[in-house]
């Protein structure tokens, strides 16, 4: 029997030391310590023993016993060290590691270049009014002295709306530039005026490097008694200043556009070359930047306003050519071709 304890202590010692899962340590308890176990069932036994060895035998076990439930514990300890020095090694976390930059959003270059041009007319005292992008002919032409079948619709290529009116015609359109806005604007309200309209207009092209259907303007209209053409100078001379740097000069030309009389296209002295001539200005000196012009007087009846007692200027740019010439962009379609390699630039 002594014999019997001597080989479950060496057989238990030798399993436990192999032993690196808890689940293991546990069947090897069961195995040795259980109330089945080996050294139970000796324990168990000691009755039926001659009383010499049973002494000799019962004090071995229990020795036994004794020195597997130390051993025991201490594999538990030396475990659970090992498993909480894993999961430290594992779980670790270096804060001292620069973080994840989070990619930040902007505002598209055009809805930057808008704010900029329309803080410096808010400045002189203009105000925003804003309209719809679906038109009636009627604003888009008729009231602004372009009846149909006036060679000057020729000017603008229009998106017509599949509509049909009770008298057959089909007067609704996508609006072809933003000076639709000055109509609405006058027929609700009376002068004194200075309003800016920005928004989108629509034009039926072939797109190309310089043409898209879709674009943005920036329309602006003054009224009052005794509006000069000095103070349509005077005003869009400082928004070019301020926009393009106070060093720059500006050119009036005549031009034409039926809404306005005498009408003129203004342009800035090119801000690459200082009007040596270069790329940007395609060697003329000259940027055009904007149509603009005295309110014609029979804009002025449409909204009932009289003409006799009202002057007026108006302007409108179209918006996207600005940063194009600025930032040396040579093509239309970046702006709205939602490329982030492009609009992440801005
Ligand atoms: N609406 C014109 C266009 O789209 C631009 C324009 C020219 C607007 C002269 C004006 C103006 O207000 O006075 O081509």
């Amino acid at each position: 029997m002594l014999h019997r304890i001597e080989e479950i202590n060496s057989k238990a010692i030798e399993e436990l030391d192999g032993i690196e899962q808890f689940k293991k340590l546990e069947d090897w308890r069961v195995t040795y310590l259980g109330r089945k176990g080996a050294l139970t069932q000796i324990l168990r036994g000691l009755s039926s023993l001659p009383l010499e060895e049973r002494r000799e035998v019962g004090a071995a076990a229990n020795e036994l016993k004794v020195l597997l439930e130390e051993r025991f514990s201490q594999k538990q300890e030396a475990l659970k060290e090992a498993e909480l020095a894993r999961r430290i090694e594992q779980e670790k976390l270096d804060v001292t590691l620069p973080g994840r930059p989070t990619p930040l959003g902007r505002l598209h270059p055009t809805t930057q270049i808008m704010r900029q041009m329309c803080d410096i007319f808010i400045s002189m005292g203009f105000e925003i009014i804003e309209g719809p992008e679906v038109e009636w002919d009627y604003y888009n032409f008729e009231a602004l002295n372009i009846p149909k079948y006036h060679p000057a619709r020729d000017m603008w290529a229009t998106l017509w709306i599949d509509y049909e009116a009770p008298s057959g015609e089909r007067p609704m359109l996508l609006r072809t530039h933003t000076s639709p806005m000055q109509i609405r604007l006058m027929e609700q309200r009376q002068p004194p005026l200075r309003v800016l309209m920005p928004g989108k207009v629509y034009r039926y092209e072939a797109t190309d490097a310089t043409h898209e259907s879709m674009f943005y303007q920036l329309e602006g209209l003054a009224v009052d008694r005794d509006i000069t053409f000095a103070e349509l100078k005077g005003t869009l001379y400082e928004f070019a200043r301020r926009l393009f740097g106070a060093e720059r000069k500006v050119r009036f030309r005549c031009d034409y556009f039926p809404f306005v009389e005498p009408g003129v296209e203004m342009a800035i002295d090119c801000f690459s070359c200082q009007g040596a001539g270069c790329r940007v200005c395609s060697g003329k000196g000259w940027l055009e930047i904007l149509g603009a012009g005295m309110v014609h007087p029979d804009v002025f009846r449409h909204v009932n306003y009289d003409p006799e007692a009202y002057t007026g200027f108006a302007f409108g740019l179209g918006l996207e050519r600005i940063p194009m010439l600025k930032y040396g962009i040579d093509d239309i379609r970046l702006f709205y071709g939602n490329d982030l390699r492009f609009l992440s630039q801005f």
